[in-house]
């Protein structure tokens, strides 16, 4: 099985990431870190173990990763996630422990003791607790089989300014230094998540599973889908995060471009942009590819399939 960290700001779409990872033989799940996004530390970290106690998975290892970015305060997410986060579906306190190890000491100490190459780091939130790791122990970056990430956008422009999305805009400093380590990047930007939409067809079918479970996830869906369809159309919202997961179990979902994509930090107008050289122009190092197509029927199956297996004897 793919060893992976996921580090994620839960969010109704990290969290079906998150089960998309439980449901899945190929992936094994090292640890959980909570970022600070969506909502604050306080809840990301109860938001997380609230998933793995839903997921029946109370053993996993849950860590607290940074409260704040690099600079400047933090931006959060209520308008689109609740004010809990996880708004649409009411989950019971979690009982399940988190551990007292922070998140990057965590993330480092994984990377440095696994077989060099073996451990995959996927992120769903703003990229404070990887930047961190790399900026305090940098020979970790050469560790890192692939850093696969739900971030940014160019075609598609941004959705939290109109060229920046959430992630990289929450803490664009933490962003430039996982673009600038030197790891394998596979980014999952807007272009591909504005096309893995909500439609009430694909809701139908995760409903269709009939477990608890499944009545949690359509919940989520519907709040998530309430907030953006007056913005996206009538197809339903966007689904973010699981695509970070749908890559790794089905990499030949998705097409795009292994580029050069550099993170403005500075501007008023662009911070948290991310300036992705599609057409080769800049001659700088290639070092992400850049995904920006997907087949997001095959993406919802696979969803919907693994969703199905939770609860089964
Ligand atoms: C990203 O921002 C968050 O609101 C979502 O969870 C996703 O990770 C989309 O821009
Ligand atoms: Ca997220």
């Amino acid at each position: 099985a793919e060893k992976i960290i996921i580090d994620t700001d839960p969010g109704q779409d990290d969290a079906l990431a998150i089960l998309l990872a439980l449901a899945s033989p190929e992936i094994e799940v090292l640890g959980i870190v909570a970022a600070a996004g969506n909502v604050p530390l306080s809840l990301t970290t109860k938001n997380i173990r609230k998933i793995c106690e839903l997921a029946g998975r109370p053993d996993i290892k849950v860590f607290a990763g940074c409260s704040q970015p690099m600079t400047g305060p933090l931006v959060t997410a209520e308008h689109v996630h609740g004010a809990t986060g996880l708004d649409g579906a009411d989950l019971p306190e979690p009982t399940m422990p988190l551990q007292e190890q922070h998140g990057v000491d965590f993330i480092i100490e994984t990377l440095l003791s696994e077989p060099e190459g073996t451990v995959t780091v996927c992120t769903l939130g703003p990229l404070t607790d990887l930047g961190k790791a790399l900026t305090r122990a940098p020979e970790i970056a050469g560790r890192i089989r692939q850093i696969v990430l739900m971030g940014g956008g160019l075609f598609e422009g941004g959705n939290i300014t109109p060229a920046a999305e959430f992630n990289i805009y929450v803490d664009p400093p933490a962003a430039a230094v996982v673009f600038g380590s030197g790891a394998p990047i596979v980014m999952m930007p807007l272009d591909v998540t504005h096309k893995t939409l909500t439609s009430r067809a694909r809701v139908a079918a995760i409903q269709a599973i009939g477990t608890p479970l499944s009545d949690a996830v359509v919940g989520w869906l519907d709040y998530f889908e309430r907030f953006d369809v007056a913005k996206y159309g009538s197809d339903g919202g966007p689904l973010h995060d699981p695509n970070v997961i749908a890559y790794l179990l089905k990499p030949e979902l998705y097409s795009g471009r292994l580029c050069n994509v550099e993170i403005e930090t500075e501007s008023e107008l662009t911070k948290g942009m991310t300036v992705a050289d599609w057409w080769g122009v800049s001659g700088r190092p290639k070092n992400a590819m850049f995904m920006r197509d997907v087949d997001a029927d095959g993406f919802y199956a696979l969803l919907t399939e693994r969703l199905s297996w939770f609860g089964r004897a």
